[in-house]
C-alpha cells in the first residue's frame, strides 16, 4: 500500500450532491474547475430544461422561416414540442404542441400553413393563435366547462432582434436587449456586413451527438482546439492549397485574435483582426474559380469582392446562450437538448434573394465545407467526454482554468472579459450565468 501512495493524485472524492438546497456554486468552482455531474447527472440536466431553457430566452427560429400569414414551424423548446406560427395579424406566437384535452400533440408536420390545428385524438380544434375553437362533442360538457381556460399554452414573452426571434417561459425575464447586452453590436455587424435585404434562412442539415448539449456550447466558444481537433483538415488544406487558407489563421496566442465573455452566458470568438477578407481566407471549394469570375464579369471588381467576402467565414463565433451560434455571414447552429447525453444540432444558411445566384452557391458550399466536415471532428471529441466523464467519478473535475490569473484578461468598460484567444474566458463566464440560472427562483409558465 506504502509504495503506491505518491501515485495517488488527490484524496479519494467525497460524494457531492449535485444538488444541495438549490445550490450549484459548488459545482462550478472560482479556479475554474467545473464537476463532472454537471454533464452526466440526469437531475441536473431536469433542473436545466426549467431553469435554462425555462428561464431564460431561448432561440426560437429566424423569421424568415415563416414569412406568410398562417406560416408554422414545429420546434423543441429544453424538449418541449412548440409550435411556432404567424397569425393573421402577422404575428408571431409560440404555441406548446400540447392538447388541451388529454395532452397529445396536436400539430404532427414540421413546418406548413395552417389556420388551425385540429387534434387526431378527439377532435378539438384550435387557432393558431392558440384559442380553443371547437369541442367535438360538446353537449358533453356541463355548465362548469370554461373553454377560455382550455386554449393551448401559450409563451409569455416573445422579442425579435434582427429577424432572431426569441421567446421566453419566464415572464420576468429582463427586455432582449438588456438580455443580448454588447451580444447585440455582433448580431448587427454580421447583419450588415453579410446579408442583404432579401436574407432567408433555410435549414441545411442536422446532426445527433451522444453527450451533453453544453459540450457544444462551451466547444464554439473555444479556439484551443482547432489545430488539434481539426488537424486533418487544416493538413490537408495546406498540402493541396498551401499556407493561407482557413484554419492556419490559429498557430497559438500570438494573434490579434481574442475570445470575449460577453454576459449573460454569451461569448464571441473575434477571429476579424486575422481574417481581413473572408474570400481569400476561405478554403477552396468546387467551383470558387467559375463563380469568381461570373461575378467578376457580371459586376466589375469591386462588387465582385464585396459579394465573395460576404461568402467566406465571416470571423465570429458569437454563441448565445443557451441554445445557438451565429458563425458570421449569418449561418447558425442551434442546439436542441434531448437527454443528458444526448444532443442534436440544428445548422441553418442564409440565402440571400436578392444577390446573385454565385454567392448563395458558394456560401452553401463553405457550409458543407466546414460545418460538413468539421463538425463530425468536434462531435467525436464530445462523445469521448462525455463516456469518461460518466465512466469514471474518481476524477471528479473538468478544467477550464486557461488564461485565468494571467495578465491576458481584462475587463472592459461595459463588463466584457476578453482573453488570449485560446483561453477559457468566455467558458468560464458562461457557467458563472449557468450557476446564476440554475439557483434563481423562476417560475416558467404558459398563457392560455
Ligand atoms: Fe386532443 Fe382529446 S387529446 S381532443
Ligand atoms: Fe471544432
Amino acid at each position: 500500500m506504502a509504495d503506491i501512495q505518491p501515485l495517488l493524485r488527490r484524496p479519494a472524492p467525497q460524494p457531492l450532491a449535485s444538488n444541495e438546497n438549490g445550490r450549484f456554486d459548488h459545482l462550478v468552482r472560482p479556479d475554474g474547475m467545473v464537476h463532472r455531474t454537471v454533464f452526466t447527472d440526469p437531475a441536473i440536466f431536469e433542473r436545466e430544461m426549467t431553469q435554462v431553457f425555462g428561464g431564460t430566452w431561448v432561440f426560437l427560429l429566424h423569421a424568415s422561416e415563416i414569412p406568410n400569414t398562417n406560416d408554422f414551424k414545429c420546434i423543441t423548446v429544453g424538449r418541449r414540442p412548440v409550435i411556432v406560427t404567424r397569425d393573421a395579424n402577422g404575428d408571431i406566437r409560440a404555441l406548446m404542441n400540447r392538447c388541451t384535452h388529454r395532452g397529445t400533440t396536436v400539430c404532427l408536420q414540421a413546418q406548413g400553413n395552417a389556420s388551425r390545428f385540429q387534434c387526431a385524438y378527439h377532435g378539438w380544434s384550435f387557432s393558431n393563435t392558440g384559442e380553443l375553437l371547437t369541442v367535438t362533442f360538446a353537449e358533453g360538457y356541463g355548465p362548469g366547462f370554461d373553454k377560455a381556460a382550455h386554449n393551448l399554452g401559450r409563451f409569455p414573452r416573445i422579442e425579435t432582434h434582427g429577424g432572431y426571434v426569441f421567446g421566453s417561459l419566464n415572464p420576468d425575464v429582463e427586455p432582449l436587449p438588456e438580455w443580448l447586452g454588447p451580444a447585440r453590436a455582433m448580431m448587427d455587424w454580421s447583419l450588415t456586413a453579410f446579408t442583404t435585404p432579401g436574407a432567408r434562412v433555410v435549414r441545411s442539415s442536422s446532426m445527433v451527438f451522444n453527450a451533453n448539449w453544453k459540450l457544444q456550447n462551451d466547444n464554439n466558444g473555444d479556439m484551443y482546439h482547432v489545430p488539434f481537433t481539426h488537424r486533418s483538415i487544416a493538413q490537408m488544406t495546406a498540402e493541396r492549397h498551401g499556407a493561407g487558407k482557413a484554419l492556419d489563421h490559429f498557430r497559438g496566442d500570438k494573434t490579434p485574435m481574442v475570445v470575449q465573455y460577453v454576459g449573460h452566458g454569451h461569448k464571441l470568438i473575434d477571429q476579424r483582426p486575422a481574417i481581413p477578407s473572408p474570400w481569400e481566407r476561405a478554403r477552396p471549394v468546387p467551383g470558387r474559380e467559375a463563380y469568381s469570375q461570373a461575378l467578376h464579369e457580371g459586376f466589375g471588381p469591386e462588387q465582385a469582392q464585396h459579394y465573395l467576402n460576404m461568402t467566406g467565414r465571416a470571423g465570429i463565433n458569437l454563441i448565445l446562450y443557451p441554445n445557438m451560434i451565429i458563425s458570421g455571414a449569418g449561418s447558425f447552429n442551434v442546439y436542441e437538448p434531448v437527454a443528458v447525453d444526448k444532443t442534436i444540432v440544428h445548422s441553418y444558411s442564409v440565402v440571400l434573394d436578392d444577390a446573385p445566384m454565385a454567392v448563395n452557391a458558394l456560401k452553401s458550399r463553405f457550409l458543407e465545407d466546414f460545418a460538413g466536415f468539421g463538425y463530425r471532428d468536434d462531435n467525436e471529441i464530445f462523445e469521448r467526454i462525455q463516456h469518461s466523464l460518466s465512466t469514471i467519478p474518481e476524477m471528479e473535475w473538468v478544467d477550464f482554468s486557461k488564461g485565468l490569473g494571467t495578465d491576458r484578461e481584462s475587463v472592459g468598460a461595459d463588463g466584457t472579459i476578453t482573453g488570449a484567444v485560446s483561453d477559457e474566458t468566455g467558458i468560464r463566464g458562461a457557467y458563472q450565468y449557468w450557476v446564476e440560472l440554475m439557483e434563481r427562483d423562476v417560475h416558467p409558465c404558459v398563457l392560455t
